[in-house]
């Protein structure tokens, strides 16, 4: 039995069906990488995860150490241990990134977290990801830019301290020196919290940073090939085109 167990998987968006039929498992202390072309479902099956009112779980089951994920509320799932860092992180005008931070971490906690044990956690978190610290007094995301709202979503990440995190897209819009840092930076909160990570991408430089032991492979709402890390190679050299899989479009 695994951690985080989705069986069977189907989900829709009003009428129409996204997922079909998903299959993935999950431990701490894993690091799990899901590929696929735009559209494929990567977000859908993380926002599903996550558990955005918006998207309709029409069969199959998600556990965490055998609790029914679906159905806890969104905040419930938090508490639990599962966080999701998204592909476009939304701006938060008049809430500071630190008392986003703090609230949010507090309501994880029992008791409250002393002031100045969050600052000095903040501070240092800021310092692994190498960002500016004046960023942790600004709006959450306002103006950021799109580096810095990869690394505010991983700063999060590494105070919140989740079981399980997925990860979408964290390395899109990011230059070469920003991938390392979050990549390496996550890869050290990974291993210091025995953190499982479900990292989407569709390229392989961030996996030279957080190295996978599986790689999934998702093309029009369906697990269609799993492998090691030589998968995401083999799709960085080839294309997802070039695994010639027979996928019914529906
Ligand atoms: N509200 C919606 N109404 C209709 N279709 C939707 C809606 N939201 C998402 N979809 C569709 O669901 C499919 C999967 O989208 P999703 O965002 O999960 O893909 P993705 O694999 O994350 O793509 P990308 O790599 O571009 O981020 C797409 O075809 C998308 O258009
Ligand atoms: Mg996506």
């Amino acid at each position: 039995m695994s951690d985080l167990e989705i069986r069977n998987l189907h989900v829709a968006i009003g009428d129409k069906t996204i997922l079909f039929g998903i299959n993935l498992d999950m431990n701490e202390g894993e690091i799990v990488a899901l590929m696929g072309p735009n559209g494929s479902g990567k977000s859908t099956l993380a926002y599903v995860l996550a558990g955005h009112p918006k998207y309709k779980v029409t069969n199959g089951t998600i556990t965490f150490h055998g609790t029914n994920v679906l159905s806890l509320k969104p905040h419930e799932r938090s508490k639990l241990g599962l966080f999701l860092s998204f592909q476009y992180p939304a701006e938060i005008s008049g809430v500071t990134v630190s008392n986003f931070l703090r609230t949010a971490l507090n309501a994880r906690l029992t008791v409250p977290i002393k002031i100045s044990d969050f600052i000095a956690k903040l501070k240092e978190k800021a310092a692994l990801l190498k960002m500016d610290s004046a960023l942790v007094n600004r709006y959450l995301n306002e103006g950021f830019s799109g580096g810095e709202k990869k690394k505010c979503e991983i700063l999060q990440l590494a105070v919140l301290e989740p079981k399980i995190a997925i990860l979408d897209e964290t390395d899109s819009g990011t230059d070469v020196d920003a991938l390392k840092i979050l990549g390496e930076g996550i890869t050290q909160i990974s291993q210091q919290n025995k953190m499982g990570i479900l990292l989407i991408t569709h390229y392989n430089r961030i996996l030279h940073y957080v190295k996978p032991s599986r790689v999934h492979v998702m093309v029009n709402g369906r697990i269609v090939k799993s492998g090691g890390f030589e998968l995401a190679e083999f799709i960085e050299k080839n294309g997802f085109d070039s695994l010639k899989v027979e996928v019914k479009k529906e």
